[in-house]
């Protein structure tokens, strides 16, 4: 048997993932899929449950699906367990992105106050799941989607007993497929040397058939046209010349937030006092995506989830458990432990980095130092990301306040105090530590 098991199978993305096994089952002939849920989303799973079943049905695919609330039970002989939840579900994302809006600073799901706050609320649930697969399935890989999947991964492999986990996002992936795209090659041909941490990596080479032309993209990047990479929770800002000419680094979405600090603000609280915050245009999203998911005649994943910044995600999943089953020995970029790969990094650090997949995991491809333009931010973020893990361990006030101040878009010691006090406030069900 070959068993995968989604924990948070109810999320509106898993008819991506289960689109992914179907079309690669012939190299990876997954025999068993469970969904997993907890109560409060029964009826999401639900729905998914059957659509899943039909999308298999029309595939004529030998698997056995299910579904049930029972995480104990269905991690029985499971050989990958993917994680997608979201703890405290959308409500809980608004209020990450509310609450630091509301105070002048960036509202976002994984960066500033709120990414700190979504590792609070996820890192203490993944533990107790990394324990049971540790128990109940040893050998399983767990495949860690959750944001903010860098620190969340890096979280589980410092304190979980269970070491067999990989931490994956789909940027990577869509910075890859759209240089493909201005280069006009195909984007198995196409290899980013990336640098850095999950949702703040650089691309700092990009080879094409072994010959490095990111010359080549950054001059596209700065014509500025054409090159827009951002998922769909990100409005590009686009990035000015001078930017582009001085790092000769490929940004990614997300770096907005950092080095458009400003700009980035103000587009935020326009379109959080037209629209609401993207949770909340999220949720009208997820609305419409259940009242498709339900129709019986829907037998494929419809192509509105593409409105999601997570589309494609599930390609990458799949890609990666195919070359750990198959040994395939082929480059992916995944969020795994540093061991010496980036010298300016600690060893136990967890880095998204190019590595070789085989049976017995991601190999990091060496990077050596850190470009010395970045090299600052970089170690600034990590041991930001350190300061996370930590508090979100230890449940203390003070390691609490400490993470909040030093993020890189917190940096105000008074108003770091406040905002942490109102998200305690507000997450408090949902932070079992504190
Ligand atoms: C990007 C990120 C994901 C994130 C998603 C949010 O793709 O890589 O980590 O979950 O955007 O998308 P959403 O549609 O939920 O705003
Ligand atoms: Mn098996
Ligand atoms: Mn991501």
């Amino acid at each position: 048997t070959l068993k995968l098991v989604i924990i948070g199978g109810g999320s509106s993305y898993t008819p991506e993932i289960i689109e992914g096994i179907i079309k690669r089952h012939e190299s990876f002939p997954v025999t068993d899929i469970v969904l997993v849920d907890i109560k409060e989303g029964e009826e999401k799973l639900q729905i998914i449950g059957n659509l899943a079943l039909r999308m298999i049905e029309k595939s004529a695919k030998p698997i056995n699906l299910s579904w049930t609330l029972d995480r104990k039970v269905a991690l029985k002989n499971a050989d990958f367990v993917s994680t997608q939840i979201r703890v405290g579900r959308l409500d809980a994302r608004a209020k990450d992105e509310r609450i630091p809006l509301s105070h002048g600073f960036i509202g976002q799901e994984t960066n500033g106050a709120g990414g700190v706050f979504k590792a609070f609320r996820t890192i203490p649930v993944l533990m107790e799941l990394a324990q049971d697969v540790h128990t109940i399935c040893p050998d399983a890989w767990i495949i860690n989607f959750t944001n903010p999947a860098g620190i969340v991964t890096e979280a589980l492999l410092k304190h979980s007993p269970h070491k067999k986990i990989i931490g994956v996002c789909n940027i990577p992936y869509n910075m890859r497929h759209s240089v493909a795209e201005i280069l006009r090659v195909s984007p198995e041909d196409v290899r980013i040397e990336f640098v850095g941490m999950n949702h703040f990596v650089f691309g700092q080479k990009v080879f094409v058939k072994g010959i490095d032309r990111i010359d080549e993209v950054l001059e596209k990047l700065m014509e500025s046209d054409g090159l827009d990479y951002s998922p769909a929770n990100i409005v590009s800002l686009g990035w000015s010349k001078t930017f582009i000419a001085s790092t000769r680094l490929l940004p990614n979405p997300y770096h907005q937030y950092y080095f458009q600090t400003k700009d980035v603000l103000e587009k935020d609280l326009k379109a959080y006092e037209e629209h609401g915050t993207r949770a909340e245009v999220v949720q009208q999203l997820e609305e419409s995506l259940f009242e498709l998911y339900k129709n019986p005649e829907l037998r494929d994943k419809p192509v509105e989830l593409e409105k999601r910044g997570g589309a494609f995600y599930s390609d990458v999943a799949c890609s990666l458990m195919d070359s750990i089953y198959n040994n395939k020995q082929d480059i992916q970029t995944v969020n795994t432990t540093n061991n010496g790969a980036i010298s300016d990094l600690p060893d136990d650090s967890v880095v998204e980095i190019n590595c070789v997949i085989t049976k017995d995991g991601p190999k990091p491809i060496s990077i050596g130092a850190l470009p010395h333009s970045v090299k600052g931010v970089i170690q600034q973020m990590k041991a930001f990301e350190e300061l996370v893990i930590r508090a979100a361990i230890t449940g203390e006030y003070h390691d609490a306040y400490l993470a909040m101040v030093m993020n890189p878009l917190m940096k105000d010691e008074k108003r770091s105090k406040v905002i942490l006090d109102e998200l305690l406030e507000a997450h408090k069900h949902d932070l079992p530590q504190f």
